[in-house]
């Protein structure tokens, strides 16, 4: 008999969390393995999953029985403790999607990087959620990096396709491209991306994360949300998701605004507006497999990937927590926007 802990957290009100605990008692079925989850990074993304959960689906991935509640999904590494499966033992450690809970049970179909949950309740959710790699398999794992990989692997993946659709698309005529949220991980790998390229980054913050954001060396220019930008044209990467910034722009720069491309919601609002284009990640991914091949692909993600860890690790310090209940404190003060972009959790279980 094991032991479970999970957080929930009340569907409609993210700052009511619960930890429950059971027991888990039933026998493991075929292919179904038994991780133990070990080690997690929760930024603004995470929270971004609870906002958006009922749209996307979010809170599928990990059902609950609690009423009205759910767990939220996070990205890191889990052991199997139990397996039916000789390819998986006891002691594999995997890389993916997992939940705030000690425990998860998958039902593994093995894949050549490590398997895919194809629980029925997973099956009609985005394939990218559901494969775990094996770490002795993946030849970007690095023990040494483990709390890079938490934090910023889930993330710099949308850095890469994100900066290579722009560029690829010659900055849709622009020359400058003005990104808010850019103290966030995501909006700064994705600066990182774009350096060197012939564009000008301006990033947008808030006045307590200029200084921070202007430290990194990434942008060329960076100005307190309501600072105005030079009228030139340009392109929009909006992390923020906030109706009045992208209402500002619209109005400041008018028909010099070429391109409005939507890709977080740090603000916690979802502001849907015709004149912004969601960034689709696996379309630009599907592009260029196609272009490149999957090897070609693998080799300029590794070639990026490298460059960003080499530096992200001067950019941010590591604050490390342990258990249910700091891992709730993490929760809050990401959650509150209290976190301070130069310091990034990662979670023990
Ligand atoms: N579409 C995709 O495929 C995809 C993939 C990855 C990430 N994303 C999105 O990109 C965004 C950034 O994610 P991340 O994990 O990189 O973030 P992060 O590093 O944790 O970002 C922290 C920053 O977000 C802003 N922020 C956080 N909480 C806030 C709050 N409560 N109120 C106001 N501002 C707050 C602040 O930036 P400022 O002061 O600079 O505003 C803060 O410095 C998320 O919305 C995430 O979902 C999308």
């Amino acid at each position: 008999m094991i032991s479970r802990w999970t957080v929930v957290v009340d569907r409609d009100d993210l700052t009511k969390t619960e930890v429950l605990h059971d027991e888990l008692t039933a026998e493991l079925e075929d292919c179904e393995v038994l991780l133990r989850v070990s080690h997690v990074g929760l930024t603004a993304n995470n929270v971004t999953y609870g906002v958006i959960g009922d749209l996307i689906g979010y809170w599928r991935f990990f059902p609950t029985t609690a009423e009205g509640r759910g767990v939220i999904p996070l990205w890191g590494f889990a052991d199997v403790v139990e397996s039916t499966l000789d390819a998986l033992p006891a002691g594999t450690r995997v890389y993916g999607y997992l939940p705030m809970s000690s425990h998860l049970v998958v039902r593994a179909k093995l894949t050549s990087a490590g398997f895919v949950d194809t629980a029925d309740h997973r099956a009609d959710l985005p394939a990218v959620y559901n494969s775990y790699l094996v770490t002795t398999n993946d030849p970007a794992y690095d023990e040494q990096l483990e709390d890079l990989q938490v934090l910023y692997r889930p993330l710099f993946m949308t850095s890469f396709l994100l900066a290579d659709q722009v560029a690829d698309n010659d900055f849709y005529g622009a020359r400058t491209v003005v990104i808010s949220s850019a103290s966030s991980k995501t909006a700064f790998g994705t600066a990182q991306c774009l350096r060197d390229k012939g564009v000008r980054l301006v990033g947008l913050t808030s006045p307590r994360n200029v200084e921070f954001t202007s430290g990194l060396g990434l942008y060329d220019t960076v100005l307190p949300y309501d600072a105005a930008v030079d009228v030139e044209p340009s392109v929009y990467l909006d992390f923020s998701g906030s109706s009045d910034v992208r209402a500002t722009l619209h109005d400041r720069l008018g028909a010099d605004l070429v391109k409005d491309i939507s890709i977080g919601l740090t603000h916690q609002a979802a502001s849907q507006d015709p004149r912004s284009q969601f960034f689709f990640a696996p379309e630009q991914l599907r592009k260029r497999t196609a272009d490149w091949g999957s090897d070609g692909l693998a080799e300029r993600f590794g070639t990026a990937w490298r460059s960003f860890t080499a530096q992200a690790a001067g950019w941010v310090g590591i604050a490390r927590h342990s258990g249910p209940n700091e891992l709730v404190d993490v929760w809050q003060s990401v959650l509150q926007g209290k976190a301070n972009p130069d310091t990034a959790d990662v979670i023990t279980f």
